[in-house]
């Protein structure tokens, strides 16, 4: 089984995360097709050892060491499915690029996904976070995806409604592990109105001169703000925002805003959706460095590698952020980015 599987052995895993830190897989393999899951899985099994499904490694942090076999989701495909008037449906395999896929998509002319250009990380690791940015979540236009289930031991096709997706959540992440996603399939149209109300987003596009803007248009208009805030994973590693935005209560909201104001806040259907960024700015983050990892200078919500920290220094600068947080506004920080290969954020006392 091991020559049809090219497994390799004690493989570095910092080009496979894009915070760039140095992590060890004991066992690693280059899956490029869908029926080798399976066999991979026995394959591990066969020796007692964990398996882990990565994907672009955009959203994870290495706590340490993987002492057990790294699957590298290598599926690739791209193709177009059910086209009918203006609508078609556009099926990517795991290992996709996700930004080439809206490039593809948007220069075909069709809508829905315009707004998530340059967000870093695979088609097949889309959905685990369900992945938002500019008014728009991966949710919106997503039909369905094929995954492995590795409880049951069964291929699913999972519906929409079946992927349970919320604000940067899913079926998928609170059950870490348990699904190996191999397909997507998005939902896009040709007369999709554009969503263009984020604020950074309508600003950026009243700026520019003349025309209505089209769905190209937004595409370079995302990747342009994103490039002027955000940090390049190639050249700074990152993992994007590191804290998801915490939903608070209406009492609890209430009460900040008369102490603070001018705190950014986006009602919900239960509470009130604070900015992060904006905490963390508070407490007076943005642009702090430690020795070797750092909090990003035009985006307190991003963590960033500066030269060669470990995973571990990354998570207990996040712990530190967290804490000061908590003791000043009273709201606890909840991780976006998953933890492998050690453990995470420790408790809250
Ligand atoms: N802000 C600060 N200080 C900062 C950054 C922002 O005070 O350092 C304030 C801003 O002025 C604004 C508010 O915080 O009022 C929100 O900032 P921004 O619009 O930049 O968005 P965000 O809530 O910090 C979210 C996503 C990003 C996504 C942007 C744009 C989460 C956790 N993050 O950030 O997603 O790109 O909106 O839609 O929801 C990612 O998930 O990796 C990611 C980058």
């Amino acid at each position: 089984m091991k020559d049809r599987l090219p497994v390799q052995e004690q493989v570095d895993l910092q080009a496979f995360n894009s915070l760039h830190v140095a992590a060890t897989a004991r066992y690693f393999l280059e899956l490029r097709e869908s029926e080798l899951i399976e066999d991979a899985l026995s394959w591990a099994r066969e020796r007692n050892l964990d398996t882990l499904f990565l994907g672009g490694g955009s959203n994870l942090v290495f706590a340490g060491d993987f002492p057990g076999l790294v699957v590298h989701m290598a599926i690739r495909g791209r193709h177009w499915e059910q086209i009918e008037g203006d609508a078609a449906t556009l099926v990517l395999g795991a290992g996709e690029n996700w930004h080439e896929a809206v490039l593809y998509a948007t220069r075909s002319g069709y809508r829905g996904i315009e707004n998530l250009a340059l967000i870093p990380g695979t088609a097949g690791a889309a959905p685990v976070q369900n992945i938002g940015a500019y008014g728009v979540e991966l949710c919106d236009t997503l039909v369905s995806v094929t995954a492995f289930d590795r409880e049951s031991g069964q291929w699913l096709c999972l519906s929409r409604d079946q992927c349970g997706f919320g604000y940067r959540d899913s079926l998928f992440k609170r059950n870490a592990g348990r699904y190996v996603i191999t397909e997507i399939r998005l939902r896009l149209s040709r007369r999709k109105p554009l969503q263009l109300g984020y604020r950074d987003l309508e600003e950026y596009l009243a700026s520019l001169p003349g025309r209505d803007p089209d769905a190209l248009m937004v595409a370079e208009a995302v990747m342009a703000i994103r490039r002027r805030k955000l940090p390049d994973p190639q050249q700074i590693p990152n993992a994007g925002s590191f804290f998801k935005n915490p939903v608070i209560s209406d009492a609890d909201y209430e009460q900040l805003k008369e102490r603070h104001p001018d705190m950014p806040a986006y009602p919900q259907p239960h509470g009130v959706k604070v900015a992060a960024a904006w905490l963390i700015d508070q407490c007076g983050w943005k642009g702090h460095r430690d020795q070797r990892v750092g909090v990003h200078n035009r985006q307190a919500l991003v963590l960033i590698n500066h030269a060669g920290g470990s995973g571990r220094e990354i998570l207990e600068l996040a712990a530190r952020i967290r804490e000061s947080v908590r003791k000043r506004f009273g709201v606890i920080l909840e991780m976006e980015p998953g933890v492998v290969g050690g453990a995470g954020l420790p408790p809250i006392a």
